[in-house]
């Protein structure tokens, strides 16, 4: 089978889809690959390095049998798609209702790595979890440049400086990477989350688990959490403001698929924070966590800075890549038969789970959902004597 990787030409985004070291063994199995020159050059891989793994490096990259990218495709690369190329990236189906409708349009057949299903046979292909750790990572070091205070506790001779009291709220994937983060620099860390189960896995990486009683167990489908009704939000957003207060950096990481971020730092509770405090939002991108976050931005509210930084993942391109380039050889290797040829088994649950358009047609039911909800609404038939 023949793999295209193309240069990513969104802004900002710097990593790639695949990178030498996979390819190299994906070569060995009988995988060919072209990949389009400089695509590697943001996350410091030569076309050098490309070729000596054994792709080819050039033209035809989007006539490929596979077509792999990070972020999803413009209607420029949707249009340089070959005729019955297959797409694999991010590509927002619960929320990027153009680009869903823009692959049926050309026909496309196209995967996105966010609706992989997760279940242990997938986990290597969890891409979603793999750029999340990346994120929560680098929350911690935002949090850092932005606080004028210490994490650690430092006892000098010239006094003793206690530790930085750091809140990371939703405890998932990049959640749980930020606490584990914050604690290696010797932060006293509380993590919170509406999912029961997550309380373990927050005091199992030292840190301590805030207890609240709005939300509690509010566990949706398929292990994520389920939006709250609004009396529930309005309960939660009242018995956090109070803790918020308490804490000098406070990383927010709260999602639930396809919806707005959950509001959990209203503007009350900034405005009660300490003076120099730190908000990382890291929901931005879903609308933020912080009722006062601007989206890609830093802004100072109330003497609180608030970081939102969109798409964190591609600031680290080099790891970021690897990874993600894990997670793509993982799926591909699922799309082939035992000869190495393009096959694809939709009795198989990730091809199907995974599998947004199909020849043209919209075969996932939430990207279905998102171009219906993004459709304009048919006009109102003009009734006689209507003003
Ligand atoms: N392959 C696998 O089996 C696999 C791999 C990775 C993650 N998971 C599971 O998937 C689940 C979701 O992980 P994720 O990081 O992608 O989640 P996510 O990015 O969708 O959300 C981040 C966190 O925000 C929390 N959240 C949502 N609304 C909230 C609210 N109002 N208040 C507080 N917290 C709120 C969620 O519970 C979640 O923990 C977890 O259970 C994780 O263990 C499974």
């Amino acid at each position: 089978m023949r793999v295209g990787v193309p240069k990513e030409i969104t802004d900002g985004e710097r990593r790639v889809a695949l990178v030498p070291e996979v390819i190299r063994k994906m070569a060995a199995k009988g995988f060919e690959f072209v990949v389009e020159p400089g695509a590697g050059s943001d996350a410091m891989l030569s076309d050098e390095a490309y070729e000596e793994a054994g792709a080819t490096v050039g033209d035809g990259v989007w006539g490929a049998e596979v077509v792999v990218k990070v972020a999803a495709p413009t209607d420029e690369e949707i249009a340089k798609l070959g005729d019955s190329t297959v797409l694999v990236g991010f590509l927002g189906p619960l929320t990027n209702a153009h680009t869903t409708s823009a692959l049926a349009e050309a026909g496309a057949t196209a995967f996105a790595m966010e609706s992989i299903p997760r279940i242990s046979r997938a986990q290597s292909m969890d891409a979603l979890s793999s750029q999340s750790n990346v994120a929560g990572y680098k929350s911690v070091l935002l949090a850092t440049q932005h606080t004028g205070r210490f994490f650690p506790m430092m006892m000098t001779a010239a006094g003793t400086v206690p530790p930085a009291r750091v809140l990371v709220l939703g405890a998932g994937v990049a959640g749980l990477q930020a606490i584990a983060t914050a604690r290696r620099l010797g932060a006293q860390v509380t993590g919170y989350d509406v999912r029961a189960a997550v309380a373990e896995q927050v005091q199992s990486l030292g840190a301590a688990f805030l207890e609240l009683e709005a939300g509690k167990g509010a566990e949706g489908e398929g292990g994520y959490a389920r939006e709250l009704t609004d009396e529930e939000k309005a309960a939660q957003q009242t018995e956090l403001a109070d803790k918020i207060a308490t804490f000098d950096v406070v990383i927010t990481t709260a999602l639930v698929p396809g919806r707005r971020a959950p509001i959990l730092v209203t503007a009350r509770s900034v405005e009660k924070m300490k003076p120099g405090s730190v908000i990382v939002d890291l929901a931005g991108e879903s609308g933020g966590n912080c009722e006062l976050t601007e989206p890609g931005e830093v802004v100072v509210k109330h003497d609180v800075t608030i970081v939102s930084p969109l798409n964190l993942p591609a600031t680290m391109p080099e790891h970021a890549s690897a990874l993600y380039a894990r997670n793509v050889q993982s799926l591909l290797e699922l799309l082939v038969d035992d000869d190495g040829e393009l096959q694809l088994n939709f009795d198989d649950e990730i091809i199907k789970g995974a599998c947004i358009t199909r020849e043209g047609e919209i075969v996932h039911a939430g990207a279905q959902k998102a171009v219906d909800a993004a459709a304009p609404a048919p006009a109102e038939p003009e009734t006689e004597g209507a003003e």
